[in-house]
């Protein structure tokens, strides 16, 4: 029997790049669309290295109704979609509201009109625990009220988990939206992993990258709140058990085992992490001193957000399995390797 064919839009980014990986060692065809604004071509080269096979890919923007019509019309034979490709700078969206609305709307709904004109039934949507805002009670379940956005990224994720809800309804089309908490590290090869245009705006990459000498020093947003250093804390997760549940998603979909027409899970590892719980587990793997400041919050920022992982964990069968310390030195290990890259 012919491998089943996945769609894996925004393949050749962070998150995607690692599930494409996933998806080929479990045996899935795999046709990348992407239309490299925040990734690079070489992305391919690096992910064939791993898994041995050149993905299939497709240059263009999704958001593009003809274009992505026309690349419906020539592929006909997908089986399932993962829907990465989007905008995802919180401040940016602050400057570019109308941007992020255009582009990460048009490209889902692009999509979901492909999927209905060629029945094809099944989609992982990439969501956000940007969703919850400061949640009321942690750990956050999927139950959890949805707060109002507090930019125009994280609008555009629970405006698009709205979408699914009504299309999944009315249309013979399942969906699965991964909401993700803080996805960090890279692959075990440091053939890929994250690679932020300019100044990063998250923790980790700022922190590789000022211990590399690229940045001077890390601001640490903050150390007035609530917790138990006074730093924020989050749910960091590595990017390889976010990828391997991605493969767990679509094979729950195409085993037709979905109990609803849109399923949403929390990808968190349930352990809440601070800053200075980063910068220490950073140090204590890679050796480094980093040099860093308190300086103060940054507007937007929730106080503290971790997951609770229960309906993940038993309805996918799916837990974390890499700790903080492994997250930071795979993220470690990958800025390394980018210095002798060539670029
Ligand atoms: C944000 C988004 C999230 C998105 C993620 C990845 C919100 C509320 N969160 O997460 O939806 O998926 O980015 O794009 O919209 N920090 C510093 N110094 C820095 C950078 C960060 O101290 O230079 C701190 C932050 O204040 C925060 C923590 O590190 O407490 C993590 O920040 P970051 O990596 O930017 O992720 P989030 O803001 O949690």
């Amino acid at each position: 029997m012919a491998n089943k064919k996945i769609l894996v839009t925004g393949g050749t980014g962070f998150i995607g790049s690692h599930t494409v990986v996933e998806l080929q060692q479990n045996g899935y065809d795999v046709i990348i669309v992407d239309n490299l604004s925040n990734s690079s071509i070489d992305v391919l080269d690096y992910i064939a290295k791993i898994s041995g096979i050149m993905p299939a890919f497709e240059q263009f923007d999704l958001a593009d109704g003809k274009l992505t019509a026309g690349f419906f019309n020539r592929n006909n034979n997908i089986d399932g979609i993962i829907h990465f490709a989007a905008f995802k700078a919180v401040g940016e969206s602050m400057a570019k509201p109308l941007d992020y609305y255009r582009n990460n709307l048009q490209s889902l709904i692009n999509l979901l009109e492909g999927m209905k004109t060629h029945a094809i039934s099944n989609m992982v949507f990439s969501s956000s625990c940007t969703v919850y805002g400061q949640p009321d009670e942690l750990p956050v379940t999927e139950k959890a009220p949805i707060k109002p956005a507090w930019s125009p990224y994280g609008n555009t994720k629970q405006m698009c988990e709205e979408i699914l809800r009504f299309v999944t309804h009315s249309h013979p089309v399942h969906a699965i939206a991964l909401r993700y908490f803080n996805p960090i590290g890279a692959h075990d090869s440091a053939l890929i992993g994250e690679l932020p245009l300019g100044v990063p705006n998250n923790l980790v990459p700022f922190i590789t990258q000022t211990a590399i000498g690229k940045r001077e020093c890390l601001s640490v947003f903050g150390n007035d709140y609530n917790t138990s250093d006074g730093t924020a804390v989050r749910d960091y997760i590595h990017v390889v058990d976010i990828a391997k549940a991605h493969v767990i998603a679509v094979e729950r979909m195409l085993g037709g085992r979905s109990k609803s027409e849109l399923e949403i899970f929390n990808l968190g590892t349930g352990t809440g992490y601070s800053v200075l719980d980063v910068i220490n587990s950073f140090e204590r793997v890679s050796g480094e001193k980093l040099n860093y400041k308190i300086v103060p919050r940054r507007p937007g920022d929730v106080e503290m957000v971790w997951a609770d992982t229960r309906f993940a964990n038993d309805e996918l069968g799916w837990k974390a399995e890499k700790s903080l310390d492994e997250m930071m030195s795979s993220a470690w290990k990958w800025e390394k390797a980018l210095v002798t890259r060539p670029v």
